[in-house]
């Protein structure tokens, strides 16, 4: 049997730029409506990002999941920042990061791309290399800026993604309670499904297919490894790419739609900033203690994760 890392979560946190782009400026720039977005997709505005990069999205969400916990951030010894827009090829973002929090003391930063699961993929990288006993904390962030790389005259993809961050901080554990469950996988998409090589491409009705049919075989397969059943899960915490995907795996796994936290309507597909924000809006509105919750992503690459952690 796998052995799965346990883990501490210490805070979480967001950034969400102020600047908000509804339905009906899209409808000046593209041939759409703010019906055909709400109804195929549940989105009714997103953010873009127009003074700040990835990094200082990042670098806020980070200092939010920082204050929330009043936490020393001179244990920080390690940042992953999960991320397809970094600022550029390099540094990584995460570098910037790290100068931005102004830690100079032996911190390992790197950047991940997992596209939209690389939140989980981040997270399941920092919490094994807790698990060694070589590092102390680590500052995992999902973070991004598709303005950069949208293709404002594209209706298939403009009207969905959106800008934004999303911090964790956690410590290694020596609780049984704590202990996390990871599923994490890809297999290769051969026909290039959804890339981003200068702008976003994307065969929206096959990434909807993939992602309705592994959605809910990830829910099952991180139950299987965590031996547990939907009864023992407080909330799942999805990707937020689309209402409507969301609603299909409801339906045929028998989940019920209250199970899913949805923030889509406000902030679109944030890609590997939509599993984090999410987590971080949820724990704002909700004070939970001793409660397990499911994570679960897929997006480019194919790439798709799913996590169950102790909160
Ligand atoms: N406004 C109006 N019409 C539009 C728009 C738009 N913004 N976009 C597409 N259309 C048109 C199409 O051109 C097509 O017209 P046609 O029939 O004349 O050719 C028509 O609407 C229907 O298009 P479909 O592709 O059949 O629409 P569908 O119901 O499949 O919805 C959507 C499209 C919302 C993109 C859906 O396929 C989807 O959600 N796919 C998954 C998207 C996703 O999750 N992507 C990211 C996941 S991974 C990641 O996050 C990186």
């Amino acid at each position: 049997m796998i052995k799965q890392p346990m883990i501490k979560i210490i805070s979480t946190g967001k950034y969400i730029p102020p600047h908000i782009v509804t339905n009906q400026d899209l409808e000046k720039l593209v041939d759409t409506s703010d019906d055909w977005i709400t109804t195929r997709t549940g989105i009714k505005r997103r953010r873009k990002a127009i003074n700040e990069l990835t990094s200082d999205m990042a670098y806020y969400a980070a200092i939010d999941a920082i204050e929330k916990a009043n936490y020393d951030q001179t244990k920080i010894d390690l940042i992953i920042m999960a991320t397809i827009t970094g600022d550029q090829f390099t540094p990584s973002t995460a570098n910037f990061i790290q100068a931005k929090l102004g830690l100079e003391h032996q911190v390992m930063s790197f950047d991940i791309n997992a596209a939209c699961t690389g939140f989980v993929y981040a997270l399941e990288i920092a919490s094994s290399m807790l698990q060694t006993g070589r590092f102390r904390s680590a500052l995992i962030i999902g973070g991004e800026k598709l303005s950069k790389v949208i293709d404002y005259t594209d209706r298939n993809t403009c009207v969905l993604f959106g800008d934004g961050a999303g911090a964790m901080i956690i410590e290694p554990s020596q609780k049984e309670q704590d202990r996390a469950y990871f599923y994490n996988a890809a297999y290769p998409d051969k026909n290039n499904t959804l890339t981003v090589i200068d702008k976003i491409f994307m065969d929206g009705k096959k990434v909807y297919q993939f992602a309705v049919d592994i959605m809910e075989k990830s829910i099952h397969k991180i139950l299987d490894v965590a031996n547990l059943t939907m009864d023992d899960i407080h909330m799942i915490i999805p990707h937020q790419a689309n209402e409507r995907i969301i609603q299909s795996v409801s339906k045929s796994s028998g989940i019920p739609m209250n199970k899913f936290m949805l923030n889509i309507s406000e902030y679109g597909n944030t890609s590997a900033a939509s599993i984090p924000i999410t987590i971080a809006e949820y724990l704002e509105k909700h004070n939970i203690t001793n409660q397990k919750i499911l994570l679960v992503g897929f997006g480019g690459g194919f790439t798709w994760g799913s996590a169950i952690l102790q909160f």
